[in-house]
């Protein structure tokens, strides 16, 4: 078993951390401020290959592996997680779900663009009353021969209003529960498809989460993804990718906050010390060093898994649940190092904080994962 990280990895993660020092964390305050979109940086990253890092070049993508994906998704996470999740959503939801299980017509019109950052795409499943128990959709997709009409509301859509392609799960034959589901290609600007409103969040800010509803919107047959019915499988399978990516989120914003703390620690005199010589702040960084550590093992792992063609279900439930976990606990004690610095914005930790807590919330809550998680070590 090796440990260390290839060349190419090693310049990947180089990449991702000189990008988002120098590209995003200039303005990241202001941006979450004013619930601003990082417009121009995802657009640097797109020409950069961070919006579609796996996909098979030949429809624009990087070509990478999931390793190399987990890595800048840690550097990005860790000046900027609302351009990250921007960036997890597009490479785990949309770009890996339509190159798997897509036409090659549709691979054609739209993965090209979305795995080159030309265009941004979003995932769709929860609805007012379908956020955990993902197979209680009440938008409906009524076959019409050679269309769908869709009707009903989505909620918490990250890329809601940026992008311009959208997954859409719903229900095509409620009697036949999950395998009544469907997914669908729509595109923004078909007739009856309205963006609605945005969310102001806790944290994530700047990237933007709205409700998007659809009134008799006609989506071609065409535009469906894999046989009917496939739209639940669809679903889980792409999120438990998408899971990888978002215990990578968290563990950036985990990594981000520990760095900071440990270099003001060095920094900041008390009792006539650096505030790192005394034992009850050296403590503190010895237990994050360690968390942060162990949350990369298990996402680092969950990704191999992945690359290896491996089912990585409970590994990448188990990556996401840790790792989030470590977030949330990681900035909260780097706030506590930073003491009254922490409070204010200036020193990031209170973002990241905020920030940490929807990595225990979305693609699965901490009790979905475990959910996930015990039925698999249930049935070994
Ligand atoms: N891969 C393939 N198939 C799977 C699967 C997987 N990972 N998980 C379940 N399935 C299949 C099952 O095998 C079963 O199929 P069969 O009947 O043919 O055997 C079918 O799907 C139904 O499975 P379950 O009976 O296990 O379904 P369930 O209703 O008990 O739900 C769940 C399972 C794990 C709770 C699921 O509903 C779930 O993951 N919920 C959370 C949804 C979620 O993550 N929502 C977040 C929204 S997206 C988001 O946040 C994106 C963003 O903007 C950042």
């Amino acid at each position: 078993m090796r440990f260390e990280l290839s060349e190419e990895h090693l310049m990947i993660q180089q990449a991702a951390r000189d990008f988002a020092q120098t590209e995003l964390l200039p303005g990241v305050i202001e941006r979450d401020d004013k619930q601003q979109f990082p417009a121009e940086q995802i657009k640097k990253m797109g020409e950069l290959g961070f919006l579609g890092m796996m996909v098979d070049p030949k429809y624009g993508g990087g070509g990478m592996d999931t390793i190399s994906y987990v890595l800048a998704m840690e550097e990005i996470s860790k000046i900027d997680a609302s351009a990250s999740v921007v960036m997890s959503v597009n490479n785990s939801l949309v770009c890996w779900g339509l190159e798997k299980f897509g036409t090659e017509e549709q691979k054609q019109k739209y993965l090209t663009k979305l795995a080159t950052g030309e265009q941004i795409g979003a995932f769709c499943l929860s609805e007012p009353e379908a956020g955990s128990d993902a197979t209680s959709q009440r938008t409906t997709a009524i076959d019409k021969g050679d269309h769908y009409v869709l009707n009903g509301t989505k909620n918490w859509i990250t890329n809601g209003s940026t992008a311009s392609v959208y997954l859409v799960i719903a229900q095509t034959d409620v009697e036949k529960g999950h395998r009544g589901i469907n997914a669908f290609i729509v595109e923004k600007g078909m007739e009856g498809f309205v963006v609605g409103k945005k969310e102001d969040k806790l944290g994530i800010r700047g990237s933007d989460t709205h409700s998007l509803m659809f009134q008799d919107v006609k989506v071609p047959k065409e535009n469906r993804i894999g046989e009917d019915g496939f739209g639940f499988k669809f679903a889980m399978k792409t999120l438990s990718g998408g899971r990888i990516g978002i215990a990578s989120q968290a563990l950036g914003i985990a990594s981000g906050a520990y760095e900071l703390a440990k270099a003001y620690s060095k920094e900041r005199k008390a009792f006539g010390k650096e505030i790192s010589q005394h034992q009850a702040i050296a403590f503190k960084l010895a237990d994050m060093a360690t968390e942060i550590d162990a949350a990369r093992m298990l996402c680092l792992r969950a990704a191999w898994m992945k690359d290896n063609g491996m089912n990585y279900d409970k590994e990448g439930a188990m990556a996401k649940l840790f790792a989030s976990r470590v977030a949330m606990e990681t900035t909260v004690e780097a706030v506590q190092v930073h003491g009254g610095y922490g409070f204010v914005k200036e020193y990031h930790v209170e973002r990241l904080m905020r920030d940490a807590k929807i990595t225990q919330i979305y693609e699965g809550t901490s009790e979905i994962q475990k959910l996930v998680i015990s039925r698999s070590v249930l049935t070994e």
